[in-house]
């Protein structure tokens, strides 16, 4: 039996590496419904190599091009709402979520609800509904299956294991591209400088997030809802190869690192084919040519979204969804360049003090929040400009 997949963001950097996958393997996938934001043409694409049965553009203003790009392929066109969520919770056993950011969590929650198994790389929609997410999870039957290589690492070294015996565990970490360079340098940084990852190649928000640390720090915040384990207990570790991508440390004091090339084919295969493997064209890793694995603490004074990061998770209540959303806006600006690199983590830091979110006991009170601090960071950074 094929597994019944859909892809949302399928014309994304983590979206393309899915598909890179399942056409290498036609004979164990069969591809249900595809999703993006405004990339009619590469949506149109993709429905087309792979026999989709349904297309979804998110802007309706592309919808016309997509139908008629469609137009004999079989492949049904849809726009709007329901559309996203049908391609989230419709015919497939198995979603692809790597839609980037908070717009994502509303087609995650619709798998969750519907029992469905979710290769979850949105890693924003765990971050914002964090335990409302895990819990419906449980009620419904879903399986979340990480797709981030380093809650992916984690996952794959816990297999086996008992959870009790779990002391923490260790997110590596690249630096990213300023990982060596100073406080001022980085102030100063242009967008090239920073989408310029020294490792990954992947969108811009994410790599952004990753000159930022912040990316290291929503996941931080990630790892505990995926793994149940306290702040405390996860420690953070840049590691310049990206050649460990995470580990777990047990109470008898071994350590289990799961170790790759930095190409997300490979956590994404995992994902793809869990239980069992499947092959990638990912490049073998060679240690030998590699010689040396470094390893140093991270630098919080230098960046500071780490400490956000970890006190907004610490804090217990709403704080990580205006964490994310204002960083979302904020490396939205950079890229436009209305602000400066080091802006980010202090928009970020001011929409936390100015915002006291409770604890959401609902989806609809995780958007209210993340729509409010939008509204007030979009209306200071609407005043300059582009
Ligand atoms: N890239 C990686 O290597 C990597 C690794 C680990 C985790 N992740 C996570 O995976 C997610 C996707 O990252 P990415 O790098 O693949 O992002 P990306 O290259 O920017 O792709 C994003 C995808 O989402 C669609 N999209 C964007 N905004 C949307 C919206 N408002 N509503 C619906 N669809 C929207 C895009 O469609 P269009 O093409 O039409 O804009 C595209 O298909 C992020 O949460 C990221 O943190 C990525």
């Amino acid at each position: 039996m094929k597994r019944r997949i859909s892809i949302l963001g399928a014309t994304g950097s983590v979206g393309t590496s899915t598909l890179d996958l399942v056409e290498r393997h036609p004979d164990r996938f069969e591809v249900i419904a595809l999703t993006a934001a405004t990339n009619a043409a590469a949506l149109a694409d993709c429905a087309r190599r792979t026999g989709a049965k349904l297309a979804v553009i998110t802007d309706e203003r592309k919808f016309d091009e997509l139908r008629d790009l469609l137009a004999g392929s079989g492949c049904r066109a849809a726009t709007g709402h329901d559309a996203m969520l049908e391609a989230a919770a419709g015919d497939a056993e198995w979603v692809m979520a790597a839609i980037v950011g908070c717009a994502g969590l509303e087609p995650v929650m619709a798998a969750v609800e519907a029992g469905r198994t979710i290769a979850l790389a949105n890693k924003e929609a765990l971050v914002t509904a964090g335990w409302l997410m895990t819990d419906a999870a449980k009620r419904a039957g879903a399986t979340i299956l990480p797709v981030d290589s380093e809650h992916n690492a984690i996952f794959q070294c816990l297999a086996g294991n008992s959870h009790d015996g779990v002391a923490k565990l260790i997110l590596t970490a690249s630096g990213g591209p300023f990982r060596t360079w100073t406080k001022a340098d980085m102030d100063v940084a242009r967008p090239e400088q920073a989408l310029a990852h020294p490792n990954w190649s992947m969108g811009a928000k994410i790599s952004i997030d990753s000159a930022t640390m912040m990316n290291k720090g929503l996941e931080l915040i990630e790892a505990h809802h995926l793994f149940g384990l306290s702040s405390a207990r996860i420690d953070i570790l840049v590691h310049p190869q990206s050649v460990i991508h995470s580990m777990v440390e047990y109470v008898d004091g071994s350590v289990i690192a799961q170790l790759g090339s930095p190409d997300m084919r490979i956590p994404i295969a995992h994902a793809l084919a869990w239980p069992e493997r499947i092959t990638t064209r990912a490049e073998t890793l060679d240690l030998i040519k590699i010689a040396t694995l470094s390893f140093e603490p991270p630098d919080e004074q230098r960046f500071p979204s780490l400490r956000l990061a970890r006190a907004a998770l610490e804090s217990g209540k709403g704080e990580a969804i205006v964490l994310n959303a204002a960083n979302e806006l904020a490396v939205a600006a950079f890229l436009d360049r209305r602000i400066a690199f080091g802006d980010i983590a202090r928009i970020v830091e001011r929409a936390i003090e100015e915002t006291d979110a409770p604890a959401p006991s609902s989806i609809a009170e995780v958007i209210d929040i993340d729509q409010s601090v939008r509204h007030k960071v979009g209306e200071s950074l609407s005043s300059l400009v582009a």
